[in-house]
């Protein structure tokens, strides 16, 4: 199998695009090695201008079910397997509801929202995309992938300074998630690593209200942080499944 396929959800955010753009810089390498990569990548509200020979757009709301099914019959129909799959659709604030500093701002639309885009959405994505990763060529020291960027606010051990409800129990769920399902795949499907990843504090519009504190060295480029999570990613055996890492590798506790 010649081809090595990637598919990347949430493709227009701040480091969902930056990914895009690094693997299709890749293809650009590849090519002339005489290797061929594809990207399939969704967009939520509308196409971006951005294309590639190997590139190929498609609409996706991870808020509905049909819509990830649709996307993924699609995929289903230009090729016979994903190796890399790689959530980056993730909601913080919208125009009506920030993150909750206090439990007297707590609003159910919007928690429930969180749940479902932070969390939920992972699960429905495995669901639907789990008969093309199983057709991928892939072995311990080189298994497919299925990341989704999660955040470090979702460790509960690591909570420090409380606030962001909505955000922080979503996060945490979505650990859970992928904790829960690497191991059911640890089975069913095996030399898949399924990880969730600290992007680092990256300036995009889901930080842009909050970047205040952070010193300019601490606030990463969307193309750092996106070159540094596919590194890492590079390096992951199966062995690894079942973790959460930051932009360097290192391990974060639950
Ligand atoms: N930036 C940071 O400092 C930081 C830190 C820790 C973790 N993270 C995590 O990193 C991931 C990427 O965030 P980012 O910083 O790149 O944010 P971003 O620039 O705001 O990108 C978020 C993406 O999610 C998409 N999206 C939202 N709702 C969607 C839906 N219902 N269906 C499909 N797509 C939807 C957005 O598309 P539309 O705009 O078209 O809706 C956008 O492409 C998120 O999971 C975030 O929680 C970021």
């Amino acid at each position: 199998m010649n081809q090595k396929n990637y598919f990347i959800i949430g493709g227009t955010g701040g480091i969902g695009q930056a990914i895009v753009k690094q693997l299709v810089q890749l293809t650009n390498h590849k090519q002339q090695g005489g290797a061929r990569t594809v990207i399939f990548a969704t967009y939520h509200t509308s196409q971006p201008d951005f294309t590639a020979d190997n590139l190929h757009w498609l609409p996706m709301d991870v808020s509905d079910e049909s819509s990830i099914e649709q996307a993924t019959t699609h995929i289903k129909q230009q090729t016979a397997h994903i190796d890399w799959v790689i959530n980056c659709v993730g909601l913080l604030h919208t125009p009506n509801n920030q993150p909750e500093k206090a439990l007297r701002q707590l609003e159910t639309d919007f928690f429930l929202q969180n749940m479902q885009i932070n969390a939920l959405a992972s699960l429905l994505i495995a669901k639907h995309i789990k008969p093309l990763l199983a057709t991928s060529e892939r072995s311990a020291d080189k298994p497919a992938v299925f990341a989704t960027i999660s955040a470090r606010v979702g460790s509960i051990s690591d909570n420090q300074l409380g606030g962001w409800y909505s955000y922080r129990m979503s996060k945490a769920a979505l650990n859970m998630g992928m904790k829960n399902l690497s191991i059911e795949w640890s089975r069913s499907l095996k030399d898949v690593c399924v990880v969730v990843m600290q992007p680092g504090t990256v300036n995009t519009r889901l930080s842009s209200p909050f970047q205040g504190n952070v010193a300019d060295e601490n606030l990463f480029s969307p193309a750092y942080s996106a070159e540094r999570l596919l590194q890492v990613l590079h390096s992951m055996t199966v062995a690894q499944s079942g973790s959460f890492v930051d932009w360097a590798g290192e391990s974060i506790p639950w």
